[in-house]
């Protein structure tokens, strides 16, 4: 009996109705069709001129195209990736790239061009955040924060509260943090008279996790988190632990099914960020109340030196603004109780593995290019004398911030960038040929385009950085053999923190970090690799040292070790 036999048969009333039925079926069945054909063509002719790829599913999701096999048309994952990054572009000779994708209805683009960066960041008449795709939307899984806020009145209402967090009394603290936890490390790993540092990626993102834990909770995080036994009460450290480790997880999947699976380990997660976000909410209401007590005692607040307190006071301070201005607190301004708490939840998640990880690539490099721990230790030696380095010095080590912002520029932490047209614009590009003479050119990018940047190729553009490969931490200073004499002035635009009004909010606290996180280590110890083998080679142990970092999250390094010798 076949299948079919099971289908009802139509009632003998309504049978006359059966052809108009199939027609009307037909009918939108081949609307779609021929709409997405189309579409499909339409696509096609807007990328006319440039070297396109064709695929069925989209294949660029960070974590995933480094993962997933590469299947021709389908999920052809090696077309949107390479390692390294700027032979993609190295090919077909153009640093502009569309990519067509059957089941996405709009013209996709990839640049590794700075300057084409710079002019998508900075006009913002003409791009804008692309915040619909779905990585955007976890990223609101606890509230409506900066990071997830559409460009315009959104972003603006986020970045007037945020920008209020990162005060000088936040980086002495940040920089004071970074010290202890150093030495913590030191300690925990037994280093303080030298010795091999056994997992680098491993502690240095330790340190900057407990470095927020500190500066962004206000809590106290030790090397090693006790546990809590069942029946215990989870503190705020375990949950915070617990979430922090699980993100990815934590984004994909509701609080209340991570609590009903079967499986301990997520259960663990769903209680952990259950406890987690009570905490915050607790923390921020009592912040709250701390300052209403004070302001009608009539005393002024201390500047906060964490962030959940100093978002708190940002906001306290915008409704207060608001009423003198209007007569009358007006009613959006700053931010949601939810909102506080999803920030706070992204400066957890921005605010460590990004910084952590820049700091363990920088070690690699300072391990394979000594010279230029010699470099650092000399401006140490210069600012601080005999004095260890503190927050006074910050602005007076810039070539200990250079050897960071080079090893960002030749490991890339965040990978993409993506924004959308609001309006068709003409995009400049630059194609070359088999002699390297470069020809300028421009591409009608049609509105609703998304045009990705690829941070990591425009960072390693041999046609804009010289010896694009090197490590030189001094093209990021302006004054050329003088490290002191400028900070943050490479020549071409320097995307790792992206640029215009969405660039990094927390990046002059990730630099205070790296600055005090070096310092602090040059000044005692120098950094050697640890060959695998005898007379194993430089090129071998860059290998495993640095391109053995794969895309997740963000860039996270591979496995390596380092010995820390102490100075004599
Ligand atoms: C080396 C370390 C860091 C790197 C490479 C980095 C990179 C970036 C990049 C590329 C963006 C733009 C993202 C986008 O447009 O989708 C961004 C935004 C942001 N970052 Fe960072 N970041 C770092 C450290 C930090 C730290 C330490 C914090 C906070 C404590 C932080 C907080 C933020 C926030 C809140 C935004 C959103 C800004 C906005 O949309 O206006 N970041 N970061």
């Amino acid at each position: 009996m076949s299948w079919i036999n099971y289908i009802p048969a139509v009632p003998e009333g309504y049978q006359k109705y059966v052809p108009h039925l199939m027609v009307l079926g037909g009918g939108i069945v081949a609307y779609y069709v021929l709409s997405n054909l189309f579409s499909y063509l339409s696509i096609l002719r807007q990328v006319k001129g440039l070297p396109v790829k064709h695929s069925f599913f989209p294949s660029y999701e960070q974590g995933l195209r480094a993962r997933v096999p590469h299947i021709p048309f389908i999920l052809p994952v090696k077309d949107y990736y390479s390692r390294p990054e700027w032979d993609r572009f190295e090919k077909p000779k153009s640093d502009l790239l569309a990519y067509t994708c059957m089941t996405q209805h709009r013209a996709i683009y990839w640049t590794a061009n700075p300057y084409t960066a710079q002019h998508i960041f900075t006009k913002i008449s003409l791009f804008e955040k692309a915040c619909f795709i779905p990585r955007m939307k976890s990223a609101a899984k606890f509230g409506g924060n900066i990071i997830v806020a559409q460009d315009g009145e959104e972003h603006k209402r986020h970045k007037a509260v945020i920008r209020g967090c990162f005060g000088e009394e936040i980086f002495r603290n940040a920089w004071d943090e970074v010290e202890n936890t150093v030495e913590m490390m030191l300690k925990e790993e037994n280093l303080i008279d030298g010795g091999i540092m056994e997992d680098v990626g491993g502690s240095t993102i330790k340190v900057t996790y407990i470095v927020i834990g500190k500066v962004g909770f206000g809590y106290e995080v030790p090397w090693v988190t006790p546990r809590t036994e069942r029946g215990e009460e989870m503190g705020f450290v375990e949950a915070y632990e617990i979430v922090d480790r699980s993100v990815l997880y934590q984004f994909m999947l509701p609080g209340w099914l991570l609590r009903i699976l079967p499986t301990k380990k997520f259960r663990r997660m769903g209680y952990g960020q259950k406890k987690f976000l009570e905490y915050c909410y607790a923390m921020a209401r009592s912040k709250r109340a701390e300052l209403g007590a004070l302001k009608e005692a009539g005393e002024k607040a201390k500047a906060p030196t964490d962030l959940l307190g100093a978002i708190v006071h940002a906001q306290v301070i915008a409704e207060e603004e608001s009423r003198v201005k209007n007569g009358s607190e007006a009613p959006h301004v700053g931010l949601t109780e939810e909102e506080v708490i999803g920030n706070m939840f992204i400066f957890l998640l921005a605010g460590h593995e990004t910084t952590g990880h820049t700091i363990a690539f920088t070690i690699a490099q300072l391990a394979l290019n000594p010279e230029w721990q010699d470099e650092c230790y000399k401006e140490i030696k210069a600012v601080c004398g005999d004095e260890k380095p503190s927050y006074r010095d910050v602005h007076r080590l810039p070539l200990c911030l250079a050897v960071g912002l080079e090893a960002m520029r030749l490991t890339d932490i965040v990978r993409q960038l993506f924004k959308v047209a609001k309006v068709d614009s003409m995009l400049p590009y630059n194609t070359w040929d088999d002699h390297g003479n470069v020809t300028r050119r421009e591409h009608l990018v049609k509105a609703g385009s998304l045009v990705y940047i690829d941070t990591p190729a425009c960072q390693l553009n041999p046609f804009h950085w010289e010896g694009a490969n090197d490590f030189n931490p001094r093209r990021h200073l302006s004054g050329g053999d003088d490290a002191r004499a400028g900070l943050n002035k490479s020549e071409v635009p320097f995307v790792a923190f992206s640029m215009g009004t969405r660039q990094c909010i927390g990046r002059r606290f990730a630099e205070v970090e790296i600055i005090s996180f070096i310092s602090s280590i040059l000044a005692r110890y120098t950094i050697h690799p640890v060959p695998a083998h005898k007379g194993e080679t430089k090129e071998k142990m860059k290998a495993r040292m640095l391109d053995s970092a794969v895309e997740d999250l963000t860039m996270t390094p591979g496995l390596f070790k380092v010995r820390f010798e102490k100075r004599k």
